[in-house]
């Protein structure tokens, strides 16, 4: 009896895995600079021996990951000749047609090498300003290359400590007339890629320029081809700036500028943490998994699924080997799935949906919704409406709350 209940759950644990295992739909990815962190940080070296890029192609694979992304020094380091690039690329290539990985993604380094101190295309330097693009130009070919139809742009250095060396106003069109360039080039090349602007408040720089989801997607409606340009918030980073990710993404998908994602955890107030998805904000994470995989019925029928790729910019604690690069990896993942799953339960659990219908209050306003007209104005101006009452009542998102407490825990559904 007892063996059989020990087979029993072995097996129950066997279909569990595979309902989370990942899949080419998914469209998981991760950077080489991910997987191939090794650990340094501000206080210490690294702890991890260095993988060839074609080594993290095959850690990926076995781990289930759909693509891999890319810095251009992350795969050529800086400086090598154009015979080197072009082994390195041949080499790469033929390992992610080896295990069946795409590139999603690329991406520029505009950060490491000295001449960025003071960051890259904000920079009073019209040299630095110059080999900025210069750099990503080459970047977009590379990516190109390899297949990247999204090209991100993560302004890491563009920021201040000393604010009195530029007036923001100028680092902001120096910023704009770099991206515009760019749109061109990649226009006129015929690369069929679009642009995704990456915010972060601070770090490296004490602050950054653009500092936030909302800031960008407001710039992206000041430059020439605002149709080519979205977004790409990271969870850390408007963590990090004590915003909800969640509503960042909501807005952005709302504006039809979600075009990618950086999916890893981190508290409040903190350094960059980069944390393995979900690991620190199961809440926050199982709304934002919500949100992408569209399981929320919208008021009014419901809203597409996030259909691109989720990228784990996220890295292995510092205590790990390749083993726990690994058990990181395949983390991020199934973490990702379980949390599908669990909101998919939220929301056929049918005392949810009683909740959120029984909470909508009563029509008054024929024309709800339906903007401002003169008649509506006079109709509205009559209106009885009985305040006292309406305030009265009790809107059971407490009961709500604690239900969707016991999904996410799968006490319950
Ligand atoms: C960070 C950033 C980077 C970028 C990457 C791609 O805080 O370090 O998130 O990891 O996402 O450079 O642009
Ligand atoms: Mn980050
Ligand atoms: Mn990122």
């Amino acid at each position: 009896m007892a063996s059989m209940d020990a087979e029993d759950s072995i097996s129950r644990m066997d279909d569990h895995d595979s309902a989370f295992a990942p899949t080419t739909d998914d469209k998981f990815t991760f950077g080489l600079w991910t997987v191939g962190n090794r650990g340094r940080d501000p206080f210490g070296d690294a702890v991890r021996p260095p993988v060839e890029p074609t080594g993290l192609v095959r850690l990926l694979a076995e781990c289930g990951a759909y693509g891999v992304n890319l810095h251009d020094d992350d795969l050529v380091p800086f400086g090598s000749s154009v015979s080197e690039r072009d082994r390195i690329v041949r080499d790469f290539r033929a390992a992610l047609e080896d295990h069946g990985l795409c590139v999603p993604m690329a991406t520029t380094n505009l950060f490491f090498h000295p001449i960025f101190k003071d960051g890259a295309f904000t920079s009073n330097d019209p040299a630095v300003r110059a080999f900025a693009l210069q750099k990503t130009m080459r970047a977009i070919d590379l990516g190109a290359e390899l297949g990247a139809k999204i090209y991100v742009f993560w302004g890491g250095r563009e920021g201040t400590e000393c604010d009195a060396c530029r007036d923001p106003r100028d680092a902001i069109r120096r910023f704009r007339d770099a991206i515009d360039f760019l749109c061109g080039y990649v226009v006129e090349q015929g690369y069929g890629m679009r642009f995704a602007l990456e915010a972060k408040p601070n770090e490296p720089r004490g602050d950054i320029y653009l500092p936030t989801t909302g800031h960008l997607l407001h710039f992206i409606e000041t430059l020439a081809m605002p149709e080519m340009v979205g977004v790409n918030p990271e969870v850390a980073h408007e963590t990090m700036a004590g915003l909800s990710f969640p509503h960042a993404v909501a807005q952005a998908l709302e504006a039809d500028k979600l075009f990618h994602i950086d999916l890893n955890s981190q508290k409040v107030g903190r350094y960059d943490q980069d944390f393995r998805f979900a690991s620190e904000d199961p809440k926050q994470a199982f709304l934002l998994v919500r949100l992408l995989e569209g399981t929320a019925r919208a008021e009014f029928g419901s809203y597409p699924r996030y259909d691109g790729p989720k990228h784990f910019d996220a890295h292995a604690y510092r205590s790990e080997d390749e083993a726990g690069v690994r058990d990181f990896a395949r983390g991020c993942m199934r973490s990702y799935k379980i949390l599908a799953a669990r909101a998919e339960a939220f929301d056929a659990d049918p005392e949810v949906l009683d909740l959120l219908a029984a909470n909508r209050g009563d029509a008054v306003d024929p024309h709800d919704g339906a903007g401002w007209s003169t008649s509506r104005a006079e109709g509205l101006r009559d209106l009885a409406i009985d305040v006292d009452q309406v305030a009265r009542r009790g809107l059971q998102w407490e009961r709500l709350d604690q239900l969707l407490f016991e999904h996410l825990t799968g006490v319950r559904g």
